[in-house]
């Protein structure tokens, strides 16, 4: 039978829109970055190098608002992230906001601002889940790496709280190659800690992350050791603590599929506003967001917006990726570490061998981790630059 024209019309655009409304319903999980501030200094910083100012973001209402419209598309579970998500005075307010719209929160937390009366009062709020970052087991290392005194002792003592008041703990380590040697001892911490969950995050290079590379870069032997050590612990340790891990990829043959693939699986908002892919996505110049202070809801940015449909699915894909097998697979890697090594997002991720800037690369990447560069340069939100030796 022949289709006639009008049905032909109405099925492209429902073809269409299967490319998008359809196909990629909205996440479970959004990430909220309520603030960029923050009182650490992390050389691994994953935020943007631009940050939002205080000014511009979100008031209490704004947020309030995109709350409840989270919780009305779908969205499951909120995560409070940052910056440091404690450093905005309104947090127990929102936390309250989104329990009451039926939305599981999470914070995601350094810590350091916390006092046990106001972890009380986020518990009594309806706070389901805490996440706290270490950079290490020791103050020495962890108060070094973080540029924050006396920041470690703090976390266990949050830690500890989290606990007494019944609520779930993660402990997530952002590994390197100063810390790697501390492993075992992060994961006796998290048992003595009584955490559900250990993530062993080794950092990822790209935003502020990529300017301390040389400092942070482990040696393949030291990766080898940290697998070894991961998986001997989740044998020994199944049923008392979960744990997540995640390598650098400038080691892998093949890249990770980051982000579940662009805009197939996340997005997060920023502290101004902006709906973007990932939490590195402003790192990429030349794509425009949109913000929730639009006239658009966030399912039509979602579904809608160009940077969303930018690198969505295959077919904005370039050589290699563009005819390769695995590309439904890892969807080419990550579109901000491929900015970040050569310039165009739509390139091949360079942690991928069959790309063809892979071999030099990753090549100075493992010269740089048999290198002795111990020197930091430190994220800090006034702007300025600090730096720290071996001797700091
Ligand atoms: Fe993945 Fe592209 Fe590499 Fe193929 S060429 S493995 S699709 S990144
Ligand atoms: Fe942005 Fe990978 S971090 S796509």
């Amino acid at each position: 039978p022949t289709v006639p024209p009008h049905a032909s019309d109405s099925l492209a655009v429902l073809e269409k829109s299967r490319s998008t409304a359809e196909t990629f319903g909205i996440p479970l999980a959004v990430l909220l970055e309520i603030t960029h501030r923050c009182p650490l200094q992390c050389p691994y910083c994953s935020n943007p190098v631009e940050l939002d100012r205080s000014g511009k973001e979100l008031t209490t209402e704004e947020w309030k608002k995109v709350l409840s419209e989270l919780a009305e598309i779908g969205v499951l579970q909120v995560h409070f992230s940052g910056g440091e998500p404690t450093a905005r005075k309104d947090l127990v307010e929102l936390v309250k906001h989104a329990s009451d719209a039926g939305l599981y929160t999470n914070l995601i937390t350094s810590a350091v601002l916390l006092t046990r009366e106001r972890l009380s009062e986020l518990a009594d709020a309806g706070l389901c889940h805490v996440q706290i970052s270490f950079q290490g087991v020791e103050e020495g290392i962890a108060d070094r790496v973080a540029g924050y005194k006396n920041g470690h002792r703090k976390k266990l003592e949050v830690a500890k709280w989290t606990r007494e008041l019944e609520l779930p703990l993660t402990v997530n380590a952002v590994m390197h190659r100063q810390n790697l040697h501390q492993l075992p001892d992060i994961i006796q911490m998290s048992i003595d800690l009584d955490a559900d969950r250990l993530e062993v995050a080794n950092v990822q290079y790209y935003g502020w992350a990529l300017k301390n590379r040389a400092a942070l870069m482990p040696t393949v032997a030291q990766l080898d050791e940290c697998t070894r050590i991961v998986e001997e612990a989740r044998e020994r340790l199944k049923g008392t603590l979960a744990i997540d891990y995640v390598v650098p990829d400038y080691y892998a043959l093949r890249p990770k599929k980051c982000m579940g693939g662009w805009g197939r699986q996340f997005f997060n908002i920023s502290p101004a506003g902006k709906v973007l892919p990932c939490h590195a996505a402003e790192s990429i110049t030349g794509l425009e967001f949109e913000s929730v202070r639009s006239n658009h809801s966030i399912a039509w940015i979602w579904q809608n917006s160009d940077a969303f449909n930018r690198y969505r699915g295959t077919g904005w894909m370039k050589e290699p990726c563009k005819s390769c097998e695995f590309r439904e697979i890892d969807f080419g890697g990550c579109r901000c570490q491929a900015f970040a090594l050569t310039g165009d997002a739509a390139n091949t991720d360079p942690a991928c061998a069959l790309s063809p800037l892979h071999e030099t690369i990753f090549k100075q990447a493992e010269r740089e981790a048999e290198g002795e560069t111990n020197r930091f340069l430190y994220r800090n939100f006034a702007g300025g630059t600090l730096e720290s030796g071996n001797d700091a």
